[in-house]
Protein backbone atom coordinates (compact mmCIF):
# COMPACT_ATOMS: atom_id res chain seq x y z
CA UNK A 1 0.00 0.00 0.00
CA UNK A 2 1.14 3.35 -0.90
CA UNK A 3 1.72 5.96 1.64
CA UNK A 4 2.08 8.79 -1.37
CA UNK A 5 -0.39 11.85 -0.16
CA UNK A 6 -2.87 12.71 -2.97
CA UNK A 7 -0.85 15.71 -3.79
CA UNK A 8 2.27 14.20 -4.32
CA UNK A 9 4.14 16.19 -1.70
CA UNK A 10 7.23 13.88 -0.59
CA UNK A 11 6.87 15.67 2.94
CA UNK A 12 3.59 14.13 3.79
CA UNK A 13 2.79 10.80 4.37
CA UNK A 14 -0.25 8.71 4.69
CA UNK A 15 -0.92 6.88 8.19
CA UNK A 16 -4.11 4.34 9.36
CA UNK A 17 -5.07 2.39 6.59
CA UNK A 18 -8.25 1.06 6.07
CA UNK A 19 -8.21 -2.10 4.60
CA UNK A 20 -10.89 -3.88 2.21
CA UNK A 21 -10.51 -7.13 0.95
CA UNK A 22 -11.56 -8.29 -2.48
CA UNK A 23 -11.72 -11.86 -4.46
CA UNK A 24 -13.26 -14.70 -5.83
CA UNK A 25 -14.35 -17.42 -3.85
CA UNK A 26 -12.43 -19.49 -5.91
CA UNK A 27 -12.02 -20.56 -9.38
CA UNK A 28 -13.15 -23.23 -11.77
CA UNK A 29 -16.41 -25.48 -12.49
CA UNK A 30 -16.40 -26.69 -8.57
CA UNK A 31 -17.15 -22.81 -8.07
CA UNK A 32 -19.80 -21.79 -10.73
CA UNK A 33 -21.72 -25.04 -9.16
CA UNK A 34 -21.64 -23.82 -5.59
CA UNK A 35 -22.89 -20.82 -6.90
CA UNK A 36 -25.81 -22.78 -8.71
CA UNK A 37 -26.51 -24.57 -5.59
CA UNK A 38 -26.93 -21.58 -3.33
CA UNK A 39 -28.96 -19.43 -5.86
CA UNK A 40 -31.15 -22.13 -6.19
CA UNK A 41 -31.22 -22.95 -2.25
CA UNK A 42 -31.86 -19.04 -2.00
CA UNK A 43 -34.75 -18.93 -3.63
CA UNK A 44 -36.70 -22.12 -2.08
CA UNK A 45 -35.50 -20.29 1.44
CA UNK A 46 -37.78 -17.41 0.77
CA UNK A 47 -40.39 -19.21 -0.29
CA UNK A 48 -40.05 -21.42 2.66
CA UNK A 49 -39.31 -18.61 5.62
CA UNK A 50 -42.61 -16.95 5.81
CA UNK A 51 -41.49 -15.71 9.52
CA UNK A 52 -38.77 -14.05 7.60
CA UNK A 53 -40.81 -12.46 5.07
CA UNK A 54 -43.07 -11.21 7.81
CA UNK A 55 -39.36 -9.79 8.89
CA UNK A 56 -38.78 -8.59 5.86
CA UNK A 57 -42.07 -6.52 5.32
CA UNK A 58 -41.56 -4.45 9.00
CA UNK A 59 -37.75 -4.45 8.14
CA UNK A 60 -36.15 -4.50 4.86
CA UNK A 61 -38.38 -1.85 2.80
CA UNK A 62 -39.22 -3.79 -0.53
CA UNK A 63 -36.64 -7.13 0.08
CA UNK A 64 -36.09 -10.26 1.33
CA UNK A 65 -33.37 -11.27 3.88
CA UNK A 66 -33.39 -14.09 6.51
CA UNK A 67 -31.30 -11.67 9.03
CA UNK A 68 -34.30 -11.76 11.58
CA UNK A 69 -35.52 -15.36 11.51
CA UNK A 70 -32.11 -17.63 9.81
CA UNK A 71 -29.36 -15.83 10.17
CA UNK A 72 -27.07 -19.28 11.11
CA UNK A 73 -27.97 -20.53 7.55
CA UNK A 74 -24.17 -22.37 7.84
CA UNK A 75 -25.59 -24.63 10.22
CA UNK A 76 -29.05 -25.40 8.81
CA UNK A 77 -27.79 -26.12 4.95
CA UNK A 78 -24.46 -28.15 3.97
CA UNK A 79 -24.13 -25.90 1.24
CA UNK A 80 -24.05 -22.82 2.84
CA UNK A 81 -21.46 -24.98 5.24
CA UNK A 82 -19.57 -25.24 1.65
CA UNK A 83 -19.64 -21.66 1.65
CA UNK A 84 -18.28 -21.17 5.09
CA UNK A 85 -15.44 -23.04 4.66
CA UNK A 86 -14.32 -21.41 1.40
CA UNK A 87 -14.89 -18.00 2.98
CA UNK A 88 -12.98 -19.59 5.75
CA UNK A 89 -9.67 -19.14 3.74
CA UNK A 90 -10.24 -15.66 2.91
CA UNK A 91 -10.86 -14.42 6.09
CA UNK A 92 -7.39 -16.36 7.47
CA UNK A 93 -5.78 -14.56 4.54
CA UNK A 94 -7.67 -10.94 5.34
CA UNK A 95 -6.92 -11.32 8.97
CA UNK A 96 -2.85 -11.88 7.89
CA UNK A 97 -2.84 -8.81 5.83
CA UNK A 98 -4.04 -7.23 9.03
CA UNK A 99 -1.12 -8.59 11.00
CA UNK A 100 -3.58 -9.40 14.00
CA UNK A 101 -2.07 -11.96 16.43
CA UNK A 102 -5.06 -14.02 17.36
CA UNK A 103 -3.27 -15.52 20.31
CA UNK A 104 -4.74 -19.31 20.12
CA UNK A 105 -8.01 -18.46 19.25
CA UNK A 106 -9.63 -18.19 15.82
CA UNK A 107 -11.83 -16.42 14.08
CA UNK A 108 -15.35 -17.93 13.37
CA UNK A 109 -18.59 -17.35 11.30
CA UNK A 110 -21.14 -17.07 13.96
CA UNK A 111 -24.01 -15.57 11.53
CA UNK A 112 -25.11 -16.07 7.94
CA UNK A 113 -28.14 -14.94 5.99
CA UNK A 114 -29.43 -14.49 3.21
CA UNK A 115 -30.56 -10.81 0.97
CA UNK A 116 -33.04 -10.85 -2.05
CA UNK A 117 -33.40 -6.93 -2.89
CA UNK A 118 -35.43 -6.35 -6.24
CA UNK A 119 -35.65 -2.78 -7.47
CA UNK A 120 -36.38 -0.48 -5.36
CA UNK A 121 -34.66 -1.72 -2.43
CA UNK A 122 -31.89 -0.44 -0.17
CA UNK A 123 -30.00 -0.75 2.81
CA UNK A 124 -28.81 2.25 4.69
CA UNK A 125 -25.22 3.20 6.44
CA UNK A 126 -24.81 0.71 8.97
CA UNK A 127 -21.93 -1.38 11.05
CA UNK A 128 -21.99 -5.05 12.45
CA UNK A 129 -21.28 -4.30 16.22
CA UNK A 130 -19.89 -7.60 18.05
CA UNK A 131 -18.15 -8.86 15.20
CA UNK A 132 -14.41 -8.54 13.85
CA UNK A 133 -14.97 -8.93 10.03
CA UNK A 134 -18.35 -9.03 8.22
CA UNK A 135 -17.97 -9.42 4.64
CA UNK A 136 -20.76 -10.48 1.43
CA UNK A 137 -20.58 -13.24 -1.00
CA UNK A 138 -22.44 -11.95 -4.33
CA UNK A 139 -24.56 -14.72 -5.44
CA UNK A 140 -26.38 -13.25 -8.65
CA UNK A 141 -25.50 -9.81 -9.89
CA UNK A 142 -27.51 -8.60 -12.48
CA UNK A 143 -26.49 -5.89 -14.73
CA UNK A 144 -26.54 -2.00 -13.14
CA UNK A 145 -27.16 -3.47 -9.90
CA UNK A 146 -26.04 -1.59 -6.98
CA UNK A 147 -22.18 -2.29 -5.40
CA UNK A 148 -21.27 -2.19 -1.73
CA UNK A 149 -20.57 1.46 -0.66
CA UNK A 150 -18.22 2.35 2.27
CA UNK A 151 -18.03 5.38 4.88
CA UNK A 152 -14.30 6.72 5.80
CA UNK A 153 -14.59 5.66 9.40
CA UNK A 154 -13.30 9.14 10.57
CA UNK A 155 -16.17 11.18 8.68
CA UNK A 156 -18.05 11.80 11.63
CA UNK A 157 -14.97 13.17 13.45
CA UNK A 158 -14.37 15.67 10.56
CA UNK A 159 -16.59 18.41 12.34
CA UNK A 160 -14.96 21.30 11.00
CA UNK A 161 -13.04 20.43 7.82
CA UNK A 162 -13.44 21.71 4.63
CA UNK A 163 -14.82 18.82 2.39
CA UNK A 164 -12.89 17.35 -0.06
CA UNK A 165 -12.48 17.97 -3.68
CA UNK A 166 -14.95 15.82 -6.05
CA UNK A 167 -11.87 15.40 -7.87
CA UNK A 168 -9.35 13.70 -5.10
CA UNK A 169 -7.83 10.68 -5.20
CA UNK A 170 -9.64 7.78 -4.59
CA UNK A 171 -8.21 6.77 -1.50
CA UNK A 172 -8.87 10.28 0.00
CA UNK A 173 -12.60 10.62 -0.88
CA UNK A 174 -15.05 10.09 1.99
CA UNK A 175 -16.93 6.96 0.20
CA UNK A 176 -15.77 3.86 -2.01
CA UNK A 177 -18.01 1.73 -3.81
CA UNK A 178 -17.04 -1.75 -4.37
CA UNK A 179 -19.22 -2.87 -7.44
CA UNK A 180 -20.92 -6.40 -6.35
CA UNK A 181 -19.94 -8.93 -9.05
CA UNK A 182 -21.31 -12.78 -8.78
CA UNK A 183 -19.30 -15.41 -7.30
CA UNK A 184 -17.30 -13.04 -5.80
CA UNK A 185 -16.79 -11.52 -2.07
CA UNK A 186 -16.04 -8.82 0.30
CA UNK A 187 -14.72 -8.30 3.41
CA UNK A 188 -14.29 -5.51 5.74
CA UNK A 189 -13.63 -4.58 9.33
CA UNK A 190 -16.39 -4.80 10.91
CA UNK A 191 -17.07 -1.70 12.57
CA UNK A 192 -16.83 -0.14 9.03
CA UNK A 193 -19.71 1.96 8.17
CA UNK A 194 -21.22 0.80 4.79
CA UNK A 195 -24.51 1.10 2.77
CA UNK A 196 -26.10 -1.22 -0.40
CA UNK A 197 -27.56 1.90 -2.10
CA UNK A 198 -31.67 1.46 -3.71
CA UNK A 199 -31.51 -0.97 -6.43
CA UNK A 200 -32.53 0.57 -10.17
CA UNK A 201 -33.20 -2.48 -12.09
CA UNK A 202 -35.63 -4.96 -12.56
CA UNK A 203 -33.76 -7.59 -11.49
CA UNK A 204 -32.97 -9.15 -8.07
CA UNK A 205 -29.98 -8.72 -6.56
CA UNK A 206 -28.83 -11.45 -4.34
CA UNK A 207 -25.92 -12.06 -1.77
CA UNK A 208 -25.09 -13.68 1.69
CA UNK A 209 -23.71 -11.20 4.41
CA UNK A 210 -22.04 -13.13 7.18
CA UNK A 211 -19.98 -12.06 10.13
CA UNK A 212 -16.86 -13.71 11.65
CA UNK A 213 -16.38 -13.62 15.69
CA UNK A 214 -12.45 -14.05 17.18
CA UNK A 215 -13.11 -16.93 19.53
NI1 LIG B 1 -23.92 -4.91 6.49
Amino acid sequence: MSRRSGRGDSRVQAWFPTLIYQAPLSSGSAALALNRELLREAVQLRDFDRAGRNWSQANYHGGYTSYGSMDRLHQFSSTFDQLRRKLDTHVRRYAKSLHWELGGRSLEMTDCWLNIMPQGSAHSFHLHPQSAVSGTYYVKTPRGCPGLKFEDPRLSQMMAAPPRSADTVPEQRPHIVYPAKAGELILFESWLRHEVPPNPVAAERISISFNYHWM
